[in-house]
């Protein structure tokens, strides 16, 4: 066995590494063979097969509004961006997605959007509570950046009950990079633990390659999560939008966020990892590599068909072009193609039992 190999073979045995171990592990991460990259990705997918068995989840995406008043340095939606067509759908408009959604077998939307100032608390709990209201055995996963605690728990009353929000990166000096002074590492961190609290089932994540990441901004994303232990985590490679600052870096690579795809899975058996649009972008089998690694979560995309091409966060996205319906069939299909079921089964089973370490 390689040391690589040794290394993943005690991650997958044991959930866990020393920290030296671990970080080691990503530092190796680009000149793994490719049988070492099998072996982790094999033995993630069967980690994720214990827990999940071949269920995929699916969950409708409805991106509400491209409206942000941030100005996050790689996103396309940032508010210095004037070279993008703005719109908001109307609490009609939206209620339509989720109709046409649930006669499409849909259990769980996530409305997500920028943080546009139009749609205040009271809005949002409209919006929300309407949702139930017409489908109660549906799920509202809310992603709409940072809110104050009071906000987030009136959303919960309302009948939200997830709610994601990448935390981007752990490492502060990294964060500052990617954003501009205003923002900070600590409050969004800070969300996520009110979130918690509060009882929402909570989603972080970070981007792969983002500019300025490093070995070690990687080694503090799963101490932060290894901390916050959410429900979900969401993985995607960063992706140049031509519109930002950040035009000329280079994109993540496929490898890299299948690798740490993998690696989350054993650290975090239970969770759930989206196979992301992002991977899908940076390659056309993304996605199934994706759940190949570990990865249990789908999200097509709701949107109406004619503001898709205009919630663009990083350039090439997929499904752009395509209807609810099509993207429904379209990702039943790939995940059969690969031995996988969509469920449309909300994913509250597994229990999310944890165990806390202090390694990995
Ligand atoms: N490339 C990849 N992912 C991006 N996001 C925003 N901009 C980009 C980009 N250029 C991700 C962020 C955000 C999520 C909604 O999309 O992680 O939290
Ligand atoms: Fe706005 Fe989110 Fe884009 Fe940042 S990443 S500019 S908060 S939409
Ligand atoms: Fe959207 Fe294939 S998943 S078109």
């Amino acid at each position: 066995m390689t040391y690589a190999e040794k290394l993943i073979t005690a991650l997958a045995a044991n959930g866990t590494l020393p920290d030296s171990d671990f970080y080691e592990l990503i530092r190796m991460r680009k000149s793994l063979g490719e049988e070492e990259r099998e072996l982790l990705g094999r033995e993630a997918r069967r980690k994720a097969d214990s827990v999940y068995g071949k269920d995929v989840y699916l969950r409708g995406l409805i991106e509400f509004t491209n409206v942000c008043k941030n100005n996050c340095l790689y996103c396309g939606l940032r508010r210095d961006n004037r070279e993008i067509r703005r719109y908001r759908l109307t609490k009609e408009e939206i209620l339509d997605c989720t109709d046409r959604g649930y006669a499409l077998n849909f259990r769980t939307f996530v409305l997500q959007g920028g943080e546009d100032p139009h749609f205040t608390d009271d809005l949002v709990c409209e919006i929300v509570s309407e949702i139930k209201e017409r489908h109660p055995d549906c799920a509202v996963t809310l992603s709409i950046g940072e809110k104050s605690r009071e906000s987030y728990r009136r959303f919960f009353e309302a009948g939200a009950e997830r709610y994601l929000l990448r935390h981007e990166t752990a490492n502060e000096e990294h964060y500052g990079k990617l954003h501009p002074a205003e923002l900070s590492m600590r409050h969004r961190m800070q969300c996520l633990y009110d979130l918690k609290e509060i009882g929402y089932q909570v989603g972080a994540g970070f981007m792969v390659g983002s500019p300025g990441q490093t070995d070690d901004c990687y080694m503090d994303d799963f101490h932060f999560l290894r901390e916050l232990q959410p429900h979900m985590i969401g993985i995607g490679p960063f992706i140049p939008h031509h519109d930002t600052p950040f035009r000329d870096c280079p994109k993540g690579t496929l490898e890299d966020t299948l690798f740490f795809l993998a690696l989350l899975r054993l650290v975090f058996p239970e969770a759930l990892l989206p196979a992301t649009t992002a991977l899908g972008t940076i390659h056309p089998l993304g996605r199934e590599m994706g759940i190949k690694n570990g990865a249990n979560v789908v999200m097509p995309n709701l949107s109406p068909a004619s503001v898709r091409g205009d919630y663009l966060l990083y350039d090439g996205k997929i499904c752009t072009g395509d209807e609810a319906a099509e993207c429904r069939r379209c990702m039943e299909m790939r995940m059969e193609r690969i031995g996988y079921h969509v469920t449309v089964g909300r994913g509250d089973h597994a229990g999310f039992v944890r165990h806390g370490t202090s390694d990995f």
